[in-house]
């Protein structure tokens, strides 16, 4: 795979070159280009009135307190104190979508990031803190609003 990556950089590289661009206009390209991805490989979908029922078995992992369920990039989780709390599936971290809840914080198994249950960091990994969303209860619709 990094084979095919290095192939194609060269590639880019050599034709960047033959457009006429050297020296720091070069850099800024590859710059402007890493911009970019950064932004999209970072970026989670905000939820717009995500909704749960919470009498369907596909969320019964939410009836226990620490018990959590991923839908459409946001955990949704009860918490040790039996709040129902939400927070983006990716991490601040290196952008891994591998948050989860672990019975009183968010947690990605990536590298280890903690963050309280109200998105603030516990370790160096989680410093950036993590966005958290407003959950409202109604009858047995959770709604999770950005
Ligand atoms: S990406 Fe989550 S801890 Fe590194």
């Amino acid at each position: 795979m990094s084979l095919v990556k290095n192939a194609d950089n060269i590639n880019r590289h050599e034709f960047l070159k033959k457009l006429g661009f050297a020296g720091s206009a070069l850099a800024a390209v590859y710059f402007a280009g890493h911009l970019q991805s950064c932004t999209n490989d970072r970026v989670s979908p905000e939820p717009t009135n995500l909704t749960l029922d919470l009498t369907d078995p596909a969320n019964s992992a939410l009836k226990s307190n620490g018990g959590y369920v991923i839908k459409d990039g946001v955990v949704i989780a009860r918490s040790n104190t039996g709040a129902y709390i939400a927070a983006t599936l990716t991490c601040s971290h290196e952008g891994k979508n591998e948050i989860m809840y672990q019975t009183d914080h968010f947690y990605c198994t990536a590298h280890g990031a903690k963050y309280d249950n109200a998105g603030k960091g516990l370790n160096s990994e989680g410093k950036k803190g993590i966005r958290v969303y407003t959950t409202s209860l109604i009858d047995s619709i959770l709604t999770i609003t950005a």
